[in-house]
């Protein structure tokens, strides 16, 4: 099986689990900036990983744009983000549909990861919209269970990647 594994990191946890996942299948694991999906015909499986920035999968759009291309490759996209994982209604509404036309996860496998979001090293933008977040969310007069968390999470500050995560992906890449 000749897969890869593309990733777009800002801050280096997406680019942490495309290490893991590619060491794991033997494989490489490359930049999505230099990638193009004319380069892809030669793989059997496609991994790509991205962090969520308000809830879009960075990058996913060399995917999800090039399906056509991709056609008959086994499909695997994760992302990493500091949402709970648990929070299935988040991932599974909020995410997928900012990122996915109907139908495209019948051809594509998502896996959600949890990522690092340490605020010394944010850029001052992500830094000023994380705030800016906060400020609108807390000013709810009724914020939904979502919103609350939200908040909190405006608060994270941390790694939270976890290796031991990537086996389930591993497995489907690996036909297992
Ligand atoms: C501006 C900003 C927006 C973010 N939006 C989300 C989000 O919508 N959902 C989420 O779970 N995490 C969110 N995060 C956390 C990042 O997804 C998390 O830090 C991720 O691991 C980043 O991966 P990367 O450093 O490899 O790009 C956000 C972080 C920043 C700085």
């Amino acid at each position: 099986m000749n897969a890869i594994v593309i990733y777009k990191s800002r801050y280096g946890s997406t680019k942490a689990y495309a290490e893991w996942i590619a060491e794991a299948l033997q494989c490489k694991a490359v930049e999505a900036k230099t990638v193009r999906a004319e380069d892809l015909s030669e793989y059997d499986a496609i991994v790509y990983g991205g962090g969520l920035y308000a809830e879009v999968i960075n990058g996913v759009s060399l995917i999800t744009k090039n399906l056509d291309k991709l056609e008959g490759k086994k499909l695997a996209v994760y992302t990493t983000g500091i949402t709970p994982l648990d929070c299935r209604e988040y991932y599974e509404g909020e995410v997928v549909e900012k990122n996915f036309k109907q139908g495209m996860l019948d051809k594509i496998k998502l896996f959600n990861f949890l990522g690092r979001m340490v605020v010394a090293e944010l850029s001052f933008p992500h830094k000023a919209a994380i705030k800016a977040l906060k400020k609108i969310m807390s000013g709810r007069e009724n914020p939904t269970e979502m919103e609350k968390l939200l908040i909190e999470l405006c608060d994270a500050d941390g790694d939270f990647t976890d290796k031991s995560a990537i086996w389930e992906l591993v497995d489907f890449v690996k036909g297992a």
